[in-house]
């Protein structure tokens, strides 16, 4: 009873429990991103898309190493964008509501985008790549990480990432490579 709620948390935070689960993930995925971020080149006078931000901190904490970049941070809950909004101000970074699945932002838009610890919650994996694609510039780049002990548990279709390549090189991403650390696991693609 309270795992399921502790996990329905972790896919649409609400309420305090929401904000007191999104600050326990600071704690948990922080290392994980700083880990994954370590391997790509953070745009400069670029735009970023941050997917499934929860309060943000990520966001900020990539708009703070790419001051002349323009930082997008969306989050399908309420709950998380105005804590992130609430927590995180900087000219170069706003933050929407809005689902991986649907994207308000033109085609070929971003030159990163970013998705921490969220990928195994989206109702349409493939529909979220899809729309990814969609809004990503040619030659841009994107990153995907998560604890691997989580795929096992909501994607366990996908614990040696085989599906995530078969269906990213459907779509039309190229150069897809994996890398894995402690209990992490990173794709990253570029279109
Ligand atoms: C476990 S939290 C991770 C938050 C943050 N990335 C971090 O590392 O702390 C997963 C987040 O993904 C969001 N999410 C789930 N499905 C989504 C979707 N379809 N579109 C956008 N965000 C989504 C949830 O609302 C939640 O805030």
């Amino acid at each position: 009873m309270l795992l399921s709620k502790l996990l329905a948390q972790s896919q649409h935070p609400e309420g305090w429990l929401g904000k007191i689960m999104m600050k326990l993930w600071n704690r948990a995925y922080f290392p994980m991103v700083k880990w994954s971020l370590g391997f790509v080149r953070t745009p400069q006078n670029g735009t970023i898309l941050d997917v499934g931000v929860g309060n943000g901190l990520t966001t900020k904490y990539i708009s703070d190493s790419a001051s002349s970049s323009l930082v997008t941070g969306i989050d399908i809950s309420e709950t998380a964008i105005t804590a992130a909004r609430k927590k995180n101000t900087a000219d170069n970074l706003s933050f929407f509501v809005t689902d991986v699945e649907d994207l308000p932002f033109p085609n070929h838009n971003f030159d990163l985008i970013t998705a921490f610890q969220t990928h195994f919650h989206w109702n349409s994996y493939v529909r979220g790549l899809e729309e990814i694609y969609r809004v990503l510039k040619y030659n841009g780049q994107v990153i995907i990480a998560c604890e691997k002990v989580k795929l096992n548990y909501f994607m366990s279709g996908d614990k040696n990432g085989e599906y995530t390549k078969r269906i990213a090189k459907n779509i039309g991403f190229t150069k897809l490579n994996t890398h894995y650390y402690q209990g992490w696991l990173y794709y990253h693609f570029t279109k």
